[in-house]
């Protein structure tokens, strides 16, 4: 069925399933992914039982940072396809009843972008430099950089550059910002340009027919950097109170109602959802307001142990947060940046990133992992937020249970962060190796010679593995995704007792129930809970384990370990 022109508000509650392109599907035997793949696999999209597809950037790029470097916003990377494959991608995700979301990377372009390329061509103080930020350095010539800023994936954020025209020609000069790597120059959103020429692409894919956005670093567009710049050592959100002179300062939102009015223009108005990894307070809830981005997401989940208190506090803390912007909740527990959660959940309880960087450097060799465990939590983790009000936002993979591959060969890795670290942190490559989509075919059936090597046991998780294999993870993704429409009547949830602290227990307003083992041990399960009306379980086949056993004493069934049910009206 295509999708309804009319349903304004299909993102509010909608299943939204990441595309990593590099990574999905390769059509043409290069070994990266492409637009044409994705086209290719849309009838699996659609039969998984997603609403929407999320593609990070598929945007001419030298790949400096997988992409998040973009050489032109209205375009199409030739080694990804074209325009026209675009189209043809978005009237096949259209012709499925799948909308399709785009990533915008506002904060900076690539230094492959024109404007930066002539902002190195003119002289320091010249318009063209305007666009971006760049000053002159500390120091008696200018050879330090203008503020201790780091940049997020190690080293410096800033950059010194040969001047090519003015007096310096010929010897070092300026220095520009770039909060990421050396290749993304951070732009000057005070640049009356800038901002006309984001509106411009967000017309321009809109017009394509994309059905939303997602923004990239959308809490750093604005900057204070009124001099002497302030010191920041380190770049997390110290105070959350605006007075960060890199993030979540009050005149953003200025920007985003821009955007709104954009966004607007269209019917049904597109949606957009921001990544701003600021704390919850209510500074976070301006992002999704209506007047702005609509949604924001919420990395809470993704960054929480596998806990009781956690996940339900969070949750509640998360559905206080949508209802009062008047957004809808977003939840997340895996993407291209962080390790994927079943290896997370694998690791020894209480593991910290430290420690999880640690493991990653260790080729995940130590400490020892539980991976029947972590795949266990996840797919009880996965059942729990299926069920919550608001979008889930899926990463291509973790419908396979695909673990991180943590142990890619120093050789192979991509992500900047290795280089500007200097070897020592090993970035987020092991999240992005592309998919396995057969057991039998070379390389997994992705294409050619995959960018990222794959690892042998890709083979056990690969999509055919699963396909029709009951209770394997794919069949659960289907059957909750199918199943999540019927609980999805009202954007509310009522939080019922439950006999252990391990427990959590929800009910939608039209009667389904969620519960939730979080314990490493079977547990009793509430008196009232109908055994008959379970249909799902994150165990596998909907009544496995269950009632297996008796509490000694009590009169009701048990719920196995780490498993999550799901009870019709
Ligand atoms: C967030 C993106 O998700 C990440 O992949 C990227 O490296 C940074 N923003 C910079 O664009």
């Amino acid at each position: 069925m295509p999708v309804s022109p009319s349903d304004s508000l299909w993102w509010r509650q909608a299943a939204v399933y990441q595309i990593y392109p590099r990574s999905f599907a390769d059509s043409n035997g290069d070994g990266m992914g492409d637009l044409p793949g994705i086209t290719s696999r849309m009838a699996y999209l659609s039969a998984l039982g997603i609403d929407a597809i999320w593609l990070s950037p598929f945007y001419p790029s030298a790949l400096a940072d997988g992409g998040y470097d973009v050489d032109d916003y209205r375009n199409v990377d030739p080694r990804l396809g074209s325009l026209d494959d675009f189209d043809a991608m978005v009237a096949a995700a259209h012709a499925a009843d799948t909308r399709v979301i785009v990533d915008v990377v506002p904060n900076h372009s690539s230094n492959q972008h024109e404007w930066f390329k002539a902002a190195l061509a003119a002289a320091p103080g010249s318009p063209e430099r305007a666009r971006y930020h760049f000053l002159d350095g500390l120091g008696d010539d200018g050879e330090l950089p203008p503020s201790d800023w780091p940049s997020h994936f190690g080293g410096g954020a800033w950059t010194r550059v040969v001047e090519q025209a003015g007096p310096r020609a010929g010897s070092l000069g300026q220095w520009y910002l770039h909060l990421f790597a050396t290749e993304q120059p951070d732009f000057n959103w005070d640049h009356p340009e800038v901002r006309e020429d984001f509106h411009t692409t967000l017309r321009f894919w809109s017009d394509r027919g994309v059905d939303g956005f997602r923004i990239d670093v959308a809490h750093a567009l604005v900057k204070d950097m009124s001099l002497p710049l302030r010191s920041k050592p380190v770049l997390e959100i110290l105070v959350d109170d605006g007075t960060d002179p890199l993030f979540d300062r009050d005149a953003v939102h200025e920007i985003f109602e821009g955007w709104r009015s954009v966004l607007n223009e269209y019917n049904p108005p597109k949606a957009a959802v921001a990544e701003a990894w600021v704390p919850f307070t209510d500074r976070r809830l301006k992002y999704a307001r209506p007047t702005e981005l609509g949604q924001a997401f919420n990395f809470d989940l993704l960054q929480a142990p596998f806990s009781a208190v956690e996940f339900r506090s969070i949750a509640e803390k998360c559905l206080f947060e949508a209802t009062a912007s008047g957004a809808s909740s977003t939840w997340v527990f895996s993407n291209h940046d962080v390790v994927r959660h079943p290896s997370r959940y694998a690791l020894p309880d209480g593991s910290t990133r430290d420690d999880l960087e640690a493991w990653l450097l260790a080729d995940g060799a130590t400490p020892a992992v539980d991976l029947a465990r972590g795949l266990r939590r996840a797919r009880a983790a996965t059942l729990f937020m299926l069920g919550l009000p608001g979008s889930a936002y899926l990463y291509q993979g973790e419908e396979l249970g695909l673990f991180e591959a943590a142990d890619l060969p120093a050789s192979a890795l991509q992500d900047p962060t290795w280089f500007r670290t200097l070897n020592t942190v090993k970035g987020r490559d092991g999240c992005r190796v592309p998919l396995p989509w057969s057991a039998v075919e070379p390389n997994f059936g992705f294409g050619g010679t995959p960018w990222l090597p794959q690892p042998v046991w890709f083979g056990s998780l690969a999509a055919t593995a699963q396909d029709g294999v009951a209770g394997s993870t794919l069949e659960m993704y289907r059957s909750a995704l199918s199943w999540r429409s019927k609980l999805q009547a009202e954007e509310t949830l009522e939080w019922l007792a439950s006999l252990s602290p391990e427990m959590v227990r929800y009910r939608r307003p039209n009667g389904w129930e969620v519960i939730t083992n979080f314990g490493a041990t079977p547990t009793q399960l509430p008196h009232d809970v109908d055994l008959s009306k379970v249909v799902l379980s994150s165990g596998g086949n909907a009544t496995a384990g269950i009632g297996a056993g008796r509490v000694s004493g009590a009169g009701s069934a048990t719920i196995p370990a780490e498993t999550t049910l799901w009870i019709a009206p």
